[in-house]
């Protein structure tokens, strides 16, 4: 039940920049060779005229995107315009505010998140969420992992769920780090491991979509380097999102790119294609620090 098989490690091709530098000026960004294959992938994800209103205030003004499978997707975009409305929208974690109304259509695999059919908490197991603070459950490193598949009846007995728990610590590259303190607090981990562990936490369940909302920010370069390198290699299992405000990190990590202004969607494309010849005069003065 559980997918294991070896991930090769490519070499990051540059160091991270510090954590919210990017917009402070123009910057070097560094492409990764291969971004050029991603928008050909299968989507994943297809968003079609996603609007979201809170209250009488709309955030978000019919975004049609999709979204590849096998890659990462960064949506780049200055505060406000709307990124982390749209990745709850992809998990439904919008259902959990009140005041959020959303229309439109979220297809997963060609299924309609939204649909009444849709169990929410089916499918935030398979359409996995980390945060920008890594929030470890206040209990054992090993629960924080166990407790998923537990639920989810993926795995039952002890042994099953000690095999989860490792697998699950070393695709997220912190088995090592904790192998001998499993049963201390996750909680007792610094940032750059509660946030390797919060996506062990998500890897556990089986997910086939992993959301991630500015996953760095709160982290030094060296543990940012690590997840930016976990993030490489998760992609090619999963479809991840990744939501940053590093234009060096949506370069390094993603695959496609798509940037939103004011709530709209106004391009998305080829990572290496929005960074190097932009369409649109307000991607252009995005990512080369104009504003934002
Ligand atoms: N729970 C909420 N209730 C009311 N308005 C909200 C809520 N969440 C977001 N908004 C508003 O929706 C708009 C989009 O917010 P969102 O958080 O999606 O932006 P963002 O692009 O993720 O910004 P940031 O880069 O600062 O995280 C903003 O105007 C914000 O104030
Ligand atoms: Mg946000």
């Amino acid at each position: 039940m559980i997918r294991q098989r070896p991930i090769e490690r490519p070499p990051m091709l540059s160091k991270p920049d510090e954590p919210q530098a990017a917009n402070a000026g123009p910057v070097h960004i560094e492409l990764r060779p291969q971004a050029q294959h991603a928008v050909d992938a299968p989507a994943k994800l297809r968003a079609r005229d996603v609007s979201v209103f809170y209250g009488d205030k709309q955030a978000l003004f019919d975004v049609s995107l999709d979204v590849p499978e096998r890659a990462v997707t960064a949506l780049i975009g200055p505060s406000g315009c709307g990124k982390s409305t749209f990745l709850r929208c992809i998990n439904r974690m919008n259902d959990t505010i009140p005041t959020a109304k959303v229309s439109g259509r979220i297809e997963l695999d060609g299924e309609d998140v939204n649909d009444r059919s849709i169990d929410p908490v089916l499918l935030r197991a398979r359409v996995g969420m980390v945060f920008q603070k890594p929030n470890p459950f206040p209990k054992s490193i090993f629960e924080n992992v166990a407790y998923g598949p537990r639920i989810h009846g993926i795995a039952t007995g002890k042994r099953e769920l000690e095999h989860v728990v490792e697998t699950s610590l070393k695709r997220a590259g912190l088995w090592n780090e904790v192998a001998d303190r499993l049963h201390q607090p996750g909680t007792s981990l610094s940032g750059g491991q509660q946030q390797r562990l919060v996506i062990a936490r998500a890897i556990a369940v089986n997910p086939e979509v992993i959301l991630m909302d500015e996953p760095c920010s709160a982290l030094d370069p060296i543990a940012t380097a690590r997840v930016e390198e976990l993030i490489d290699e998760l992609r090619e299992e999963y479809c991840i999102v990744i939501v940053t405000h590093s234009m060096a990190q949506a370069a390094r990590v993603s695959q496609k790119t798509a940037f939103f202004h004011l709530g709209k969607l106004i391009e998305a494309g080829n990572t290496d294609e929005i960074f190097t010849n932009p369409r649109d005069s307000r991607t252009q003065d995005y990512i080369t620090g104009r504003f934002g």
